[in-house]
């Protein structure tokens, strides 16, 4: 069994991401860490606590983590995913509290305590991770793996030309994370993007009427009639966040390539632009396997599958 912190800030793709890790027997979810990403860091734990309180999941320790990025002004993406991060689904009050430990700390602790046991999957920004790698750099020899959804590599960036979220937001953490000289996978828009939910497969999910499918097609129906139409999109639903959990423990799901990535600082265009040295004479030694394609029809299937299954 794969132990995994998923550090996240629901958001409706993080909130997809956090089902199939519950849904998947191969994970055991050791905790949830939270950060300000979509929304803000108050709101992110709410909703971690929210939807494991829908899953009925209360032995799952939720620790709330930082509110903002280590330099930069924080960004959102609540224009994506609603006011509330969950598609302005008015769910009822979580009945869980989160840990009084702080989610640097956690995390810390536990890749400590498991020493090559503990996969991070950080499918927000990476602010929680390098203030993790800062305070204890041993966890860097201690982790099983980073699993990491951020960056556009050779496709464009989705809150710039050039930059994505999860790195735009906190482009100084993404530099740490990535230079800690750990073993990270980077599942980046390259594969997100190719990863499609349609509407329809939505609509057969949910057609069990459990509490978990039905908070799926609501929060999704928000992004399919709000967001999705101002970009003339009424069908299709990036998986990235889930596609990220799901090469934590089905890596071959997706083709990798070993490849030198470096976060852009300075650029007043480019700030948070991942730049992958594919193919360079002369570059340094690879820092992640980078995810360069992806099999979205199977991905979606064990999305299906495992989800119906387990709710
Ligand atoms: C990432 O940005 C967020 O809005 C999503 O939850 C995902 O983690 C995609 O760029
Ligand atoms: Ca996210």
């Amino acid at each position: 069994m794969l132990r995994i912190i998923l550090d996240t800030d629901p958001g409706i793709d993080d909130a997809l991401a956090l089902f199939l890790a519950l849904a998947s027997p191969e994970v055991q979810l050791a905790a949830v860490t939270t950060v300000s990403g979509n929304v803000s860091v108050e709101q992110t734990t709410r909703n971690a606590l929210t939807l494991l309180t829908l899953a009925g999941r209360s032995d799952i320790p939720v620790a709330r983590g930082s509110a903002q990025p280590l330099v930069s002004t924080s960004i959102d993406a609540a224009h994506v995913h609603g006011a509330n991060g969950l598609g302005e689904v008015d769910f009822p009050i979580p009945t869980l509290e989160p840990v009084t430990r702080h989610a640097v700390d956690l995390i810390i602790e536990m890749v400590m305590q498991a020493p090559g046991e503990i996969t991070l999957v950080p499918i927000g920004p990476l602010t929680n991770i390098a203030l993790a790698v800062r305070k204890e750099p041993r966890i860097t020899e201690r982790v099983r793996e980073v699993v990491i959804m951020g960056g556009a590599l050779r496709v464009p960036g989705n809150v710039t030309p050039h930059a994505e979220f999860n790195i735009a937001s906190d482009a100084h953490a993404a530099h740490i994370v990535l230079h800690a000289g750990w073993p990270i996978r980077l599942v980046s828009l390259d594969t997100t993007t190719r990863a499609i939910m349609h509407r329809a497969q939505v609509e057969e999910l949910a057609a069990n009427g459990s509490r978990v499918t039905t908070a799926i097609r609501q929060m999704m129906s928000y992004y399919f009639e709000v967001f999705g139409p101002q970009h003339g999109n009424t069908d299709r639903f990036h998986m990235h966040d889930p596609l990220c959990l799901a090469a934590a423990f089905q890596p071959d799901l997706i083709t990798w390539e070993p490849v030198y990535v470096d976060v852009e600082l300075t650029g007043t265009l480019t700030q948070g632009t991942t730049v992958g040295y594919f193919n360079r004479p002369h570059t340094p030694a690879p820092n992640v396997l980078a995810s360069v394609a992806v099999d979205t029809e199977r991905f979606i299937r064990l999305y299906m599958e495992r989800v119906a299954a387990a709710f």
